[in-house]
C-alpha cells in the first residue's frame, strides 16, 4: 500500500525529506481539514492544513492500533506504555492506509528499518486519483479501450476463421445488392426512358435484378446461420471461462463481491459481449465496406453531388465525440445499479424465511423499489439521450437527401445528368446513410461492450491472493499441525489472530474453546488456507502450508463447517460430493457413523430424496449429520469439526461421539465446541481468548489452573444445573 504521497504545496519544503506522507482529512476534534500525517526522521508529525498539531517520537510508541468509530477512525498508540494516545483522526476510508503506517512503525521499532511502500492493494486509480469502485480493479474513466479489445480478439482467436468467412459472405451479399441500382440505371437510361427495345433485353435486366435478390438472400441466410452458431459457441466459452475463474478465486476475492455481481458477469456480460462481436461488429464491418465502395462509385459518377451528400457528416461526428464521455459514465452507472439490483434480489430470495419471520416484506419491497427505481432512472436517462440524439442525427443525415434532390434535379433538367443516374444516386444514398446512421449508435454499443468486457477481464485477470507456488510438491500428509506465531486479520486494521503458537501431533484430538467471535473458525480458515496468514507460519508435517499445493492440503482434510451447506440434489449426491467414485457401501458406512442412515431410510425416497438449495426440507440436526457423513466419507488424515454436533440432541450427539471416537483414531482432529462436554476425549484443549492462546493443556490441567477454561466450565455447569432443576418435578 502506498504510504508516500506528495505533500501539499505549502508543506513541500518542510516535508521534503519525509519517509512517509499520508493525507488525513480530520483534525483531532473530528472537524474536516486538508491535513497530512508524515514521518520525518524519527518523528510522526500530524498537520491540519499548515498547522502542526503534534510531533511524537516513533521509538516511544507501542500498541499501535486503529479504532473504528462512527463515521471516523483513530490512530492511537501508547507512549512509553502509558494510556492510549491519539496520533490522528480521519474518515474510515483511510483506515487501511493508517493500519499500514502502524505496521511500518512496528517494524521500525523491532528491526530499525522503514519498510518500502508499494502500490499493491491500492484502491485508487493512479492515473486520475479517483477511488476505485468496490469489487472493481478498473477505473471506468481511464480504462484503455484498445487493450480490452485486443484481449477480446485473443480470446476470439479460435473463432476468427469462421467469423471472417461470415463477414466475407455478408460483403458478397452486399456487393450483389450494390449491383442492383447500377443495373437499374442501365434499364432506365438505355431502355425505359428512350422507350425503345428490344424488350427481351430489358426483361433480361429485370431477371438479373431478380437473380441478384435471390442470390443475396440465400447468402445472407447461410451467413446468418453460421453467425448464430459461432456467436453462441463463443459466449458459451466465455461463460465457462468466467465460471472456472470464479471457481479458482480465493475465498477472500469471492467474499469481496456479491453473488449477484458475479452472476451478472457470467450471464449478462457474456451475452452483451457476444451480441456485440457477432451482431454489431459484423454489421459495422459490413456497412463500412459498403459505405466505402458506394462512396467510390458515387464519386466516379458525380463527385460534386457526392460532396453535397456528405455535408451533414462532420456535424454528426462532432456530436458523437462530444457525447462520448457522458455515454461512458452513463453505462458504467447502469452496470453498477443493475448489479446492485441483482444482488438485492439474490440475497432476499435466499433469506425469504427471515424476511417473513420478521414481517418485513413491505420494507424489503421498498428497499428493492428504491434500487429498481434508481436503475430505471439511470436507464431512462440513458435511453432518453439516445431517443433524442438518434433521431436528431438521423434528421441531419436525411438532410443530405434533400440537397441531392435539389442539385441532382437541377442537373437532370440542365441535361448534365440522366434520370437513371439520379435514381441510382438516391438509391446509393441509402447505402451511405444506413451505415452512417448505425454508426451513430455505435458509441452506445461500444460502451456497453467495453463495460461488459472490462468486467469480464477483471475476473479473468484477477491476481490470486492465495496461490500455489510453482515448485509446490505433492507430499503424504501425516497430520502434524504446527502454528508458529501466527497473525491474521480479515482487514489489515483489525487483527483477529494475534500471535498464536501450538503444536498438534498426528493422531491427537485437540479441542478448541473460547468465547464467540474470538477467532476459532478463523483458525480453521487458516488451516484450510482459505486465507494466507499475515505473520508467522502454519506447518503441516514440517512444511509451510504455503509450499503445499492447495489441492493436496484440502484433499487430506475432512471438514464439517459451522454452517452446513447442502447442494440442490439428492441426499446420496450430497454425501458422495466428498468422494464422487465412492461405492454405495462406503456411503452407507459413513452415514451409519454419522447416525444418519436410520433417518434417511425412513424417508419415502430414501437416499434419493431431493433437497432444496439449502436443505430446506431437513432439520438442522439432520443436515449436520449429512455433513458429518460427507466429512467421514473422505477418510481424511485431518478431521476438522466446527460445532459439528451443536444442533443435535444429547442422545444423538452421544451416539455420534462414540462413532467419531472410533473414527478419529489415527487422525488429527481439530474440534471446536461451545458445549464443553463434547470435548471430553480431547488429548489437548486450546483455549483462545482475545486472539491469543490463553491456556493450553488437558481438561484436568486447565481446571486446576482456574483460568478462562475453568470459568467457562463453571458457567456451563451452572446452566446445566439450572436446566436440570427446571426439569425435576416439584413434589407436592
Ligand atoms: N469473512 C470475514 N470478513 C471479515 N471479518 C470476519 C470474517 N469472518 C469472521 N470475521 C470476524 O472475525 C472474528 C472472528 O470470527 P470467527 O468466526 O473466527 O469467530 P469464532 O470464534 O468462530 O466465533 P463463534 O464461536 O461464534 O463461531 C469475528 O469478529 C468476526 O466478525
Ligand atoms: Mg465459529
Amino acid at each position: 500500500m502506498r504510504l508516500k504521497f506528495d505533500p501539499p504545496e505549502t508543506l513541500k519544503a518542510i516535508l521534503a525529506d519525509a519517509v512517509y506522507c499520508i493525507p488525513c482529512d480530520m483534525d483531532f476534534d473530528g472537524a474536516p481539514c486538508d491535513g497530512v500525517v508524515a514521518v520525518v526522521g524519527n518523528d510522526i508529525l500530524t498537520y491540519a492544513g499548515e498547522t502542526l498539531l503534534q510531533r511524537v517520537d516513533v521509538a516511544k510508541l507501542s500498541e499501535l492500533t486503529i479504532h473504528l468509530g462512527v463515521g471516523c477512525a483513530e490512530f492511537v498508540a501508547e507512549i512509553d506504555g502509558g494510556e492510549p494516545y491519539l496520533i490522528a483522526r480521519f474518515s474510515r476510508k483511510h483506515s487501511e492506509r493508517f493500519a499500514e503506517l502502524a505496521r511500518a512503525v512496528r517494524i521500525k521499532n523491532e528491526h530499525n528499518t522503514w519498510i518500502e511502500d508499494s502500490d499493491d492493494d491500492e484502491r485508487i486509480c493512479f492515473k486520475c486519483g479517483r477511488q476505485l469502485i468496490r469489487g472493481s480493479n478498473i477505473c471506468p474513466f481511464c480504462a484503455k479501450k484498445g487493450s480490452v479489445f485486443g484481449k477480446m480478439l485473443k480470446t476470439l482467436r479460435p473463432y476468427l476463421p469462421t467469423m471472417i468467412l461470415v463477414i466475407s459472405l455478408y460483403v458478397l451479399s452486399s456487393a450483389i445488392s450494390i449491383a442492383m441500382p447500377i443495373i437499374n440505371r442501365v434499364l432506365i437510361d438505355d431502355y425505359l426512358a428512350p422507350q425503345r427495345g428490344p424488350l427481351h433485353e430489358a426483361l433480361l435486366l429485370v431477371a438479373a435484378i431478380f437473380a441478384c435478390h435471390i442470390f443475396s438472400t440465400f447468402i445472407s441466410i447461410y451467413a446468418n446461420r453460421r453467425s448464430v452458431r459461432v456467436g453462441n459457441s463463443f459466449s458459451n466459452d466465455l461463460r465457462i471461462m468466467a465460471y472456472s475463474k470464479i471457481q479458482a478465486m480465493s475465498v477472500n476475492s469471492i467474499s469481496k463481491r456479491t453473488p449477484g455481481d458475479l452472476m451478472r458477469r457470467i450471464t449478462s456480460d457474456t451475452a452483451t459481449v457476444q451480441g456485440f462481436i457477432t451482431g454489431t461488429l459484423q454489421t459495422v464491418l459490413l456497412q463500412l465496406t459498403s459505405l466505402i465502395v458506394v462512396t467510390v462509385i458515387m464519386f466516379i459518377v458525380n463527385w460534386r453531388l457526392t460532396l453535397w451528400a456528405f455535408l451533414p457528416v462532420p456535424f454528426v461526428a462532432l456530436c458523437i465525440v462530444m457525447y462520448r464521455r457522458v455515454i461512458n459514465l452513463k453505462y458504467e452507472s447502469l452496470w453498477r445499479w443493475s448489479s446492485r439490483s441483482n444482488s438485492i434480489l439474490y440475497d432476499i430470495i435466499r433469506g425469504i424465511r427471515v424476511v417473513k419471520s420478521f414481517g418485513t416484506e413491505k420494507l424489503e419491497v421498498e428497499k428493492y423499489e428504491k434500487v429498481s427505481r434508481k436503475l430505471s432512472d439511470v436507464t431512462i436517462s440513458n435511453e432518453k439521450l439516445w431517443a433524442t440524439l438518434g433521431p436528431i442525427l438521423g434528421f441531419v443525415m436525411g438532410f443530405g437527401e434533400f440537397i441531392i434532390l435539389y442539385f441532382g434535379g437541377q442537373n437532370v433538367i440542365g441535361g448534365q445528368m440522366s434520370v437513371g443516374e439520379l435514381i441510382q444516386f438516391t438509391s446509393f444514398l441509402g447505402y451511405i446513410y444506413a451505415p452512417l446512421n448505425s454508426l451513430t449508435l455505435l458509441p452506445q454499443q461500444l460502451t456497453s461492450f467495453f463495460t461488459s468486457s472490462a468486467k469480464l477481464f477483471e475476473v479473468f485477470d484477477e491476481q490470486q491472493d492465495v496461490e500455489d507456488k510453482e515448485n509446490a510438491e505433492i507430499v503424504d500428509i501425516r497430520g502434524h499441525i504446527r502454528f508458529e506465531d501466527v497473525f491474521f486479520g480479515y482487514n489489515s486494521y483489525e487483527p483477529v489472530i494475534k500471535g498464536i503458537s501450538f503444536d498438534i501431533q498426528p493422531g491427537e484430538m485437540v479441542g478448541v474453546v473460547g468465547p464467540s467471535g474470538v477467532g476459532k473458525s478463523t483458525l480453521i480458515n487458516l488451516i484450510m488456507r482459505f486465507y494466507d496468514v499475515t505473520g508467522g507460519r502454519i506447518l503441516i508435517d514440517g512444511t509451510d502450508i504455503r509450499d503445499l499445493p492447495q489441492q493436496t492440503l484440502r484433499e487430506n482434510i475432512g471438514i464439517v463447517f459451522q454452517e452446513t451447506f447442502l447442494f440442490a440434489g439428492t441426499i446420496y449426491d450430497n454425501i458422495a460430493y466428498a468422494k464422487p467414485d465412492a461405492l454405495p457401501e462406503e456411503i452407507f458406512a459413513a452415514t451409519k457413523i454419522a447416525n444418519a442412515h436410520e433417518f434417511i431410510i425412513k424417508l419415502p425416497d430414501g437416499y434419493n430424496t431431493k433437497i432444496g438449495e439449502n436443505g430446506f426440507t431437513m432439520s438442522g440436526g439432520e443436515r449436520q449429520r449429512i455433513a458429518i457423513a460427507r466429512a467421514v466419507l473422505r477418510n481424511p488424515t485431518i478431521l476438522i469439526l466446527d460445532e459439528a454436533t451443536a444442533s443435535l440432541d444429547t442422545e444423538t450427539e452421544h451416539l455420534i461421539q462414540e462413532a467419531l471416537e472410533r473414527l478419529i483414531k489415527g487422525r488429527t482432529t481439530f474440534a471446536i465446541a461451545h458445549r464443553l462436554s463434547t470435548l471430553r476425549h480431547a488429548t489437548k484443549l486450546l483455549c483462545i481468548d482475545k486472539g491469543k492462546v490463553a491456556e493450553m493443556g488437558s481438561h484436568d490441567e486447565l481446571l486446576e489452573k482456574k483460568g478462562v477454561y475453568y470459568r467457562l466450565v463453571m458457567a456451563q455447569r451452572q446452566t446445566t444445573k439450572m436446566a436440570d432443576a427446571e426439569k425435576t418435578p416439584v413434589k407436592a
